[in-house]
C-alpha cells in the first residue's frame, strides 16, 4: 500500500453501546438497583489488590454496598487503612480483611490467599488491579531505565500471575461460581508512545487474562470466568500525580466511581472485554483506534503508524469518515 493511503475502511461496529455514552446520572446503575446476581451477592467474597486508592478504592466502596466480604489489599497502609475504615462503616468490621502486600512478592501473596480461605473459604471476586504508570515518574526509552521497567513489571505482569497462581486452583475447586477480574489498559492494546513500560506491560495482562479466560471456559464445568477490565480516563491517584498541577478532576476523565460502575454492569453481563469510555473518548473513537492498530500489520504499514507524520493525514481522514458513518 503506498505511503499515507488511507487504509481500511473502518468497519460499522454491532457492540451494544453504538451511539451511547456512559453516564453515571443517566445509564450507569448501583448495583444495589439491580437483581441478585451469583457472584457480586451479599455475604460472598471479593479480594481486590491496589484497594488503597483510585480504582480499587471504589470497587471497595461499591461491593461493601452489596453486602460482600472484603479483602482489601495494597502496599500502602495508609492508603489500605482508610479505604479499610470507609467500608467497614457499609458493611461490618468483621466482613473486612486488610492485608498489606506487595503482590510482586509471591509468599506475601501466598500467605493473603491462606489468610482469605482461613476466615471465609472460598473467593467469589478476584480484583488484580494494583498497577503503577512508572517507577520514581522514570518513564524514559525502551533502552534506559531498565529498574523502572522492571519495577512497573514486576507490579503489572507478576503481581497479576501471582494473584492467579495463588488463587484461581482453589477456585476451580469451589461449587459456586466466581470471576477473576484483571485491570488493563488501552494503552496495552493501541501502545500510545510516551510510556513503553506501562503499554507492554499492560499488554502483557491482556494476553494473560485472554489466555486465563480459554483455559478457564475448557475446565470440564466452567464456572471461572475471567475479565478484562480496561478502564478509560479516570481521575486517581495514578493519573493524578501523573497529570502534576491538576487539583480536580478534569473534564474529560471520569471519576473512579463511574468507571467502577460501569465495569460492575458488564461483569454481571457476562463480557469479557469490558472497554469503558471516559468524557473525552467515546466507544465508537476506541474501537476505530483498535482497528486502525490492527491493520498496522493487515496493511504492511510501519508501527504504530497512527503517530507516524507519513500517516497522520489518512488516520484523521480515517477517524473523520468512520465516525460519520457511525453517527
Ligand atoms: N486511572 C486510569 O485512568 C487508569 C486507566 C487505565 C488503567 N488503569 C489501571 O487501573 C489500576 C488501578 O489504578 P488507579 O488509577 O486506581 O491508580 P492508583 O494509583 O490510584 O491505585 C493503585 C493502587 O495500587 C497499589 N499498588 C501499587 N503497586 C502495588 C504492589 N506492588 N502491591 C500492592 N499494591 C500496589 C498502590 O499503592 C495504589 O493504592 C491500575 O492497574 C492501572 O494501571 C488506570
Amino acid at each position: 500500500m503506498p505511503l499515507g493511503s488511507r487504509g481500511p475502511s473502518p468497519l460499522r461496529t454491532t457492540s451494544y453501546s453504538l451511539g451511547v455514552t456512559y453516564k453515571l446520572d443517566d445509564t450507569a446503575h448501583s448495583p444495589l438497583d439491580k437483581a441478585a446476581h451469583p457472584v457480586l451477592h451479599e455475604g460472598r467474597v471479593a479480594v481486590i489488590t491496589g484497594a488503597g486508592s483510585g480504582i480499587g478504592r471504589a470497587t471497595a466502596r461499591e461491593l461493601a454496598k452489596l453486602g460482600m466480604k472484603l479483602a482489601l489489599v495494597d502496599v500502602d497502609e495508609e492508603g489500605l487503612q482508610q479505604t479499610t475504615k470507609e467500608v467497614s462503616s457499609t458493611v461490618g468490621a468483621s466482613n473486612v480483611l486488610a492485608i498489606s502486600i506487595d503482590v510482586a512478592n509471591l509468599d506475601e501473596v501466598v500467605k493473603l490467599k491462606e489468610k482469605v480461605f482461613e476466615a471465609w473459604d472460598e473467593v467469589a471476586v478476584l480484583m488484580n488491579n494494583a498497577g503503577v504508570a512508572t517507577w520514581d515518574g522514570k518513564k524514559g526509552t525502551s533502552w534506559e531505565n531498565r529498574d523502572a521497567w522492571k519495577k512497573v513489571f514486576d507490579t503489572n505482569v507478576v503481581g497479576v500471575l501471582n494473584v492467579q497462581h495463588a488463587f484461581v486452583q482453589s477456585m476451580l475447586h469451589q461449587e459456586n461460581p466466581s470471576v477473576v477480574i484483571n485491570t488493563g489498559s488501552k494503552q496495552g492494546i493501541t501502545n500510545p508512545p510516551g510510556n513503553p513500560a506501562y503499554n507492554a506491560s499492560k499488554a502483557a495482562v491482556k494476553s494473560i487474562t485472554e489466555s486465563l479466560a480459554h483455559e478457564l471456559r475448557s475446565q470440564p464445568d466452567p464456572h471461572v470466568t475471567a475479565h478484562l477490565f480496561i478502564p478509560g480516563w479516570t481521575y486517581t491517584g495514578l493519573t493524578g500525580t501523573l497529570t502534576a498541577g491538576i487539583g480536580d478532576k478534569p473534564d474529560g476523565a471520569w471519576s473512579a466511581e463511574e468507571t467502577i460502575l460501569f465495569m460492575i454492569d458488564r461483569v454481571r453481563a457476562g463480557d469479557f472485554y469490558i472497554l469503558v469510555p471516559d468524557n473525552e473518548t467515546r466507544r465508537e473513537v476506541d474501537e476505530l483506534r483498535i482497528m486502525w492498530g490492527a491493520a498496522d500489520i493487515t496493511e504492511g504499514r510501519p508501527a504504530l503508524s497512527r503517530w507516524h507524520p507519513s500517516y497522520k493525514a489518512a488516520f484523521d481522514e480515517y477517524m473523520k469518515d468512520g465516525l460519520a458513518q457511525l453517527d
